[in-house]
């Protein structure tokens, strides 16, 4: 990799091999051949199990690292990722229309980058999944939107994930009554506080 790009991906990986972990317990429970990670950063990770992914950010270091393309293809195989991987980015506001065709990923990413979920789950197929954690409050956008139903919650213990789909009716319940609509969400721009966490969610596109 290039000496700024190494740097970026060393500080992004710094619990090594987290988030390998993480996208690899989430590509257990779901087939997914296309992703989309809007809000990426330099998280490269889910291109070391999914064979495309479709990074966005708006992040001016966010360019430069993923035009370094022979250094993430190093990265990909180093954890022996797909053989033919199609890694794209687009630098951009997620927020704005996206030149991507609706309807068309398995996966979208959501992780500590706002509500990704609100803006983005159109390019998500009907049957795709959103996985979302809850800390900028998406996972209680997903939560409110008919769009989706939950289908799992991943639970992090000593640095390994683990998909769970029993008892979901006993997640999302909030601690304090409150009511959670899009505008409060927008408002606090911060996670709900429920009766039991999780460290994500996966919901599926009914809609
Ligand atoms: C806290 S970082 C999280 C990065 C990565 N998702 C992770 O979990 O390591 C948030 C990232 O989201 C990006 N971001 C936030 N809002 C965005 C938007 N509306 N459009 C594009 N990128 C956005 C920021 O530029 C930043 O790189």
């Amino acid at each position: 990799m290039k000496p700024k790009s190494a740097a970026l991906w060393a500080k992004q990986d710094q619990h090594e091999g987290d988030r390998w972990r993480l996208f690899s317990s989430v590509a257990k429970a779901v087939e997914a051949d296309a992703a989309l990670y809007p809000g990426c950063y330099v998280d490269v990770a889910p291109s070391f199990v999914f064979r495309s992914v479709t990074y966005v950010d708006m992040d001016k270091r966010t360019p430069g690292f993923f035009a370094d393309t022979e250094g993430l293809l190093e990265l990909v195989r180093q954890h022996q990722g797909p053989a033919n991987p199609d890694i794209a980015f687009i630098h951009g506001n997620y927020t704005d229309p996206l030149d991507l065709p609706e309807a068309h990923f398995d996966l979208l990413i959501s992780l500590f980058a706002g509500f990704v979920s609100e803006h983005c789950t159109e390019h998500l197929k009907v049957g795709g999944t959103l996985l979302v954690n809850p800390s900028h409050g998406d996972a209680a956008m997903a939560s409110i939107d008919p769009r989706y139903v939950l289908s799992g919650v991943i639970d992090s213990s000593d640095g390994e994930y683990r998909v769970d789909t029993k008892d979901l009716d006993t997640y999302l319940i909030p601690k304090k009554p409150q009511s959670i609509t899009v505008e409060a969400l927008h408002e606090s721009g911060r996670g709900v506080g429920y009766t039991k966490s999780a460290f994500a969610y996966l919901f599926t596109r009914v809609a």
